[in-house]
């Protein structure tokens, strides 16, 4: 790839891994990704904003010397994660003038993850703003999307945000901005639901400060960029403050068909109700899809054989994961089968203190599930539905 412009003294000098099939050796990336670094080149300063994965430190040479970068003042990171911080060090080298401009928090990481001398960073505070001659950065402290230190830059002259890894997705695509509307919304969907659900409340929080900021381009650290930005930041807007769906996701596993039976006799009894089922059968493996449908899903029923006494390891990791996640989740319960004894559902419900979810009455079977068993997973479903109604949701 070569720099690419942006708009009038910004370019896009980032690198696409096409390839790249897991992130932080946990979430999957079905359709790769990309690290955006951007050169901006004001009529007096020149600044770079971000850079790439260490694995791409090449390729972000090659974009500096096709894009002549003789000199560099200032090295922005917005965040301290490997992903966007990792070439630092080799950038310091490359620029021994410039200065790394990050938040004071972001000092603190830099300097323990990647040895940055200290020397060489100077914090901004939030607001404050750097001119470049005819073009201002303008730094806007953002913590939690994703770490506690990350910022976003401004230009206001551009009307262009770099917002790091806020509205970015793991998208590989040979597109600059966004092109594909429904692509782009399932693979950003994806990448919320994986790294930005936690933080809802502070998500919430920053769109609202960013809505008194005039911003025509969004340039993410991820996947494209938006010069139509209000499509993503709608779909921000209501996957961190609207009510949840009318939807019941069922991550579960079955090892010998009994709780296949009940997953299946489930999904009817919420079908016949108007509720839209999800079934996510874990050992496919992609943990993201399960957490892309946790995102706007109003209850959780997991589905789990007794494994060894406990629940199967695949289900009590899909229960630790949608923890983590803190997804805006009302209803929760367990359906599935023991043979001799076990404590399943003691053993999940345990797992998942951050959810503030209203438990349903779980459907254990002793065995093949029978005729009972099925009317209890009926009497579950009706239960859902009930709830679901009483919360007006649609
Ligand atoms: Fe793109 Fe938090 O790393």
């Amino acid at each position: 790839m070569r720099p690419r412009r942006v708009c009038d003294g910004v370019q896009w000098i980032g690198s696409i891994d096409w390839n790249r099939a897991l992130f932080d050796e946990l979430i999957p990336l079905p359709d790769g990704t990309s690290y955006n670094a951007y050169l901006v080149s004001g009529s007096e300063k020149t600044a770079i904003v971000e850079t790439v994965d260490p694995e791409k430190a090449a390729e972000l040479c090659a974009m500096l010397d096709a894009a002549d970068v003789q000199e560099v003042d200032y090295i922005v990171a917005n965040h301290g994660e490997q992903d966007h911080s990792g070439t630092l060090p080799m950038m310091m080298d490359r620029y021994p003038e410039a200065t790394l401009l990050c938040s004071p928090k972001a000092k603190g990481i830099l300097v323990d993850l990647l040895d940055v001398p200290e020397e060489s960073i100077r914090t901004v505070a939030d607001g404050e703003k750097v001119s470049l001659g005819d073009m201002t950065l303008e730094f806007i402290h953002a913590p939690w999307v994703h770490w506690p230190e990350t910022m976003l830059t401004y230009v206001p002259e551009r009307s262009l945000l770099f917002s790091c890894d806020m509205f970015g997705s793991h998208l590989a695509t040979s597109d600059l901005f966004a092109s594909d509307p429904s692509r782009l919304y399932r693979a950003a969907k994806r990448y919320y639901a994986e790294i930005m659900m936690p933080f809802r409340n502070h998500i919430s929080k920053h769109l609202e400060r960013l809505a008194a900021y005039d911003i025509q381009i969004i340039a993410p650290s991820h996947g494209p960029l938006h010069d139509s930005p209000a499509f993503i930041m709608d779909a921000y807007r209501s996957w961190t403050l609207d009510a949840p769906s009318n939807k019941v996701v069922i991550p579960y596993v079955s090892m010998h068909g009994s709780t296949a039976i009940m997953v299946d006799r489930l999904i009817s009894g919420l079908a016949d109700r108007g509720i839209a089922a999800v079934p996510h059968h874990l050992s496919s493996g992609d943990t993201g899809r399960l957490a892309m449908e946790l995102v706007d899903a109003a209850t959780v029923v997991l589905g789990t054989p007794t494994v060894l006494a406990g629940p199967h390891p695949l289900v009590a990791y899909a229960a630790i994961l949608a923890n983590a996640l803190r997804p805006k989740l009302q209803f929760a319960s367990i359906i599935g089968s023991y043979s001799w004894g076990g404590k399943a559902v003691d053993q999940l419900m345990s797992l998942v203190p951050n959810l503030k979810v209203q438990v349903l009455d779980p459907v254990i079977a002793k065995g093949y599930p029978r005729e009972a068993d099925l009317q209890a997973v009926d009497a579950l479903a009706a239960a859902i539905a009930d709830k679901h109604a009483e919360a007006n949701l649609s």
